[in-house]
């Protein structure tokens, strides 16, 4: 029977590069989507880039380019990487669509005629200078257990504890430094605490995450027990400034986006539809008889486990078939670090000349369809690779396609071979439906266990034929054409039940083979007799130590600039792991801080440094070439001359303590470098708005400080870096 299968994989953000921890889901997904194509089913796999939410905004901002210039960017690097790892998706959208618009207004229409969309005010940490709401990971300040300085707002780095933003001792905006105070606007909050949504997630979910224990627990936990209402309602609302879709009828608030993220699925699909003249409804309709399912992530499975499944629901489509949760990768038995080299974006891997399918053939070995974590243990990885796919399968093909090339013309033996094929490698064949099953269940470690006990097979039979031995025996050409023909049936097999994972390996083996395509079904039968096949061109080398020590030491800390992103830094609970939820009922803060977390969770894993900042760092320093266009004493200060700066494109008014060093009169007309992002400082003579660079010498001594000037050309406004 053939099924019809829609796949997805999260879709990525938009603001910062695919390393090697996304690929394990990348790779995990589409490994499981070749499989059903293999096995002849109608099967998609969409995917896209997770474009809206304030950290792309602000990230375009610093870049000085609009949103939809980094995501279109983004969208081309991303497809880049995914391509150079052979993740084949059938379509790669964004969620910035018209498509993922629509059903965005669709669904939250439909739950708002089902009451369950309520406006309540609620308080929220503002930014004064910036103007805008910030999310938790964008508050900055002491822990309130312990004291650490520059803790975000949700959890402390630190200790570990985690908060609301109000706890944090002198809190300030990690955007522009000022002091957040406290405002309440109007939210729209998705009522999943309504009896309805709660009852119907006590069902859905158990059956949305069978197979999978773990994840049944954690959903269990985050509902309760039956009767108990932990479920919160879910704030869908953000107040502009905001990247993303204003709410129709709301002007001024935006979807969250974590709102219209999981719609960017629907999105993807219906933009694939009109390609294809696919059949949306017959996928995402309520009774819809295909399957649909979402690899994700353990750090996501609330999103897709409790609140996609309720949206769906109760907006009158169809619910996912299956949520299958992975683990985070960790290298070398670590989170992946910068200072280490181990944080490896996918564009490093690929330009250090590292085969893209080593990767995928170890993660393959390493995921088993759990929770668990999977480690790249870097010296496992070169031995695994080299032993298994180089020294058992690779093997068996250059072992016989030698005497096959040069002693028959390329052309396999003319009998049927089917009979001493079953009796020399017994359970070959048959092996295919057992691994079939493993693939399906997404155990590939088991698959790939199973291959490679039959490779191992199959090298016992070469060593026991030792056909080098036959070629030089005279009257054994009958036999020696046998032993390599069964070879070449036995690779060709085995080519098959590794294809799903080793896509181009196996494209270059069909054409070694002389064979089209081949399908899950091919491995029932034999080469035809006498079938011709081509010269052998070596398919695989092995990995050398050198060249994985070479892409630690390229990644180490050096990658920064193309990691790194706004603002907030990873490795809060939010991040390497579910929601930590504890024992106790999570408050709908908690609730909050975890959904903000994971919206601006970055890329990176980074560690806390210890003198170094990073170029992100470093770039959060907004300098400005600036003309002093006024300079004047400043009544009853003995050290300060307030200047009017001119940037271009506005003035500032700022007071520096220049004045031991320098005459107002000298200093007009002059071009500086100030700091334009500083946030404004209420001071006796009144507001200073930046500050002027200068050197200074450390004891102070007279003149002892030189105002900073660009050299000549240099415009206002222009940005220093
Ligand atoms: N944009 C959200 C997903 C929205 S889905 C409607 C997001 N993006 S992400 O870029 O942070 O992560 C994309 C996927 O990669 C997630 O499933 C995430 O769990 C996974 N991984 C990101 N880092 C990972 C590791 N280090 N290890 C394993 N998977 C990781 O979350
Ligand atoms: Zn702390």
């Amino acid at each position: 029977m053939t099924r019809k299968i829609l796949v997805t994989s999260a879709l990525p953000y938009a603001n910062g590069a695919i390393h090697l921890g996304h690929l394990v889901e990348y790779i995990q997904t589409d490994i499981w989507t070749r499989f059903q194509k293999m096995r002849g089913h109608e099967c998609w796999y969409v995917c896209a880039d997770d474009t809206h939410g304030t950290p792309i905004m602000l990230r375009a901002e610093k870049e000085d380019i609009t949103p939809e210039q980094l995501i279109a960017r983004v969208h081309a690097e991303h497809s880049r990487d995914f391509a150079g790892f052979h993740v084949a998706f059938d379509n790669y959208h964004t969620t910035h669509s018209d498509e993922t618009r629509q059903y965005s207004e669709d669904i939250y229409a439909k739950l708002k005629a089902a009451g369950l969309i309520e406006v309540r005010s609620i308080e929220q940490f503002y930014d004064p200078v910036k103007n805008m709401f910030l999310p938790d990971r964008f508050i900055k300040g002491e822990c309130p257990k312990c004291g650490t300085m520059d803790q975000y707002g949700d959890a402390c780095e630190s200790c570990g504890a985690a908060y609301a933003p109000t706890e944090l001792k002198n809190p300030y905006s990690a955007v522009s430094g000022a002091k957040p105070e406290l405002r309440s606007s109007d939210h729209y909050f998705f009522k999943l605490s309504d009896p309805r949504c709660q009852e119907f997630l006590r069902r859905a979910t158990r059956e949305v995450c069978k197979g999978q224990p773990e994840a049944i627990n954690k959903l269990q936990e985050w509902l309760g027990e039956p009767g108990e209402n932990r479920l919160t309602d879910w704030d869908i609302s953000r107040d502009a400034p905001y990247f993303g879709f204003e709410i129709p009828g709301a002007p001024g608030k935006f979807f969250y986006v974590w709102l219209d993220a999981p719609i960017g699925y629907m999105g993807s699909f219906k933009n694939l539809c009109k390609k294809k003249g696919l059949d949306f409804d017959a996928f995402w309709g309520k009774g819809s008889q295909a399957e649909l399912y979402h690899f994700i992530g353990k750090d996501i499975l609330y999103f897709h486990a409790l609140f996609w499944p309720a949206e769906l629901e109760h907006a009158g489509y169809r619910i996912p078939t299956g949520v299958f949760a992975h683990g985070f990768l960790t290298v070398d038995g670590a989170k992946m670090s910068k200072s280490r080299g181990t944080f490896i974006t996918a564009e490093s891997y690929l330009a250090q000349g590292l085969n893209p399918e080593w990767l995928r053939y170890y993660f393959a070995a390493k995921l088993n369809g759990t929770m668990e974590d999977i480690d790249l243990n870097l010296d496992d990885f070169v031995s695994r690779v080299n032993s298994d796919l180089v020294g058992k399968y690779i093997n068996i093909a250059s072992r016989a396609a030698g005497f096959i090339a040069k002693r028959f013309d390329g052309k396999l033996d003319a009998r049927h071979l089917n009979e001493p094929f079953r009796a020399e490698l017994p359970g070959l064949i048959e092996a295919g439906e057992e691994i079939a099953a493993h693939y399906e269940a997404r155990d590939y470690a088991r698959a790939l266990r199973r291959v490679m006990a039959l490779a191992d097979q199959i090298n016992q039979y070469v060593d026991r034929h030792q056909p080098w031995q036959l070629a030089k025996q005279e009257g054994q050409d009958a036999r020696l054409h046998e032993v390599c023909s069964l070879l070449i049936n036995a690779f060709r097999i085995l080519t098959i039940y590794l294809k799903p994972v080793l896509p181009k390996l196996a494209h270059r083996a069909e054409e070694f083979l002389n064979v089209a395509p081949l399908h899950w079904r091919d491995a029932g039968h034999l080469l035809p007799p006498a079938h011709l096949i081509n010269p052998y061109e070596h398919l695989m080398q092995r990995i050398d130590p050198k060249q994985v020590e070479a892409l630690v030491t390229a990644n180490r800390e050096s990658l920064a600039p193309t990691v790194a992103v706004t603002g907030p830094r990873s490795g809060s609970p939010g991040t390497q792991g579910a929601p930590a939820p504890t024992s106790a009922e999570p408050s709908p803060q908690r609730k909050a801080q975890h959904q903000q977390a994971t919206e601006d969770k970055t890329q990176g894993q980074a560690e806390p440094k210890a003198q170094h900042i990073s170029i992100d760092d470093f770039a959060k320093v907004d300098l400005r070439v600036a003309r002093i266009a006024d300079a004047k004493h400043v009544e009853g200060a003995d050290k300060l001359i307030q200047l009017t700066l001119d940037l271009g494109t506005e003035t500032r008014n700022v007071f520096a303590g220049i004045k031991s060093a320098y005459d107002p009169a000298q200093l007009v007309g002059r071009l500086t470098v100030m700091v334009a992002n500083l946030a404004p400082r209420k001071m006796k003579f009144g507001m200073s708005e930046g500050m002027v660079l200068a050197a200074s010498d450390a004891d102070g001594k007279s003149p002892g400080i030189y105002l900073l000037s660009p050299d000549s050309g240099a415009q206002p406004g222009m940005r220093v870096k």
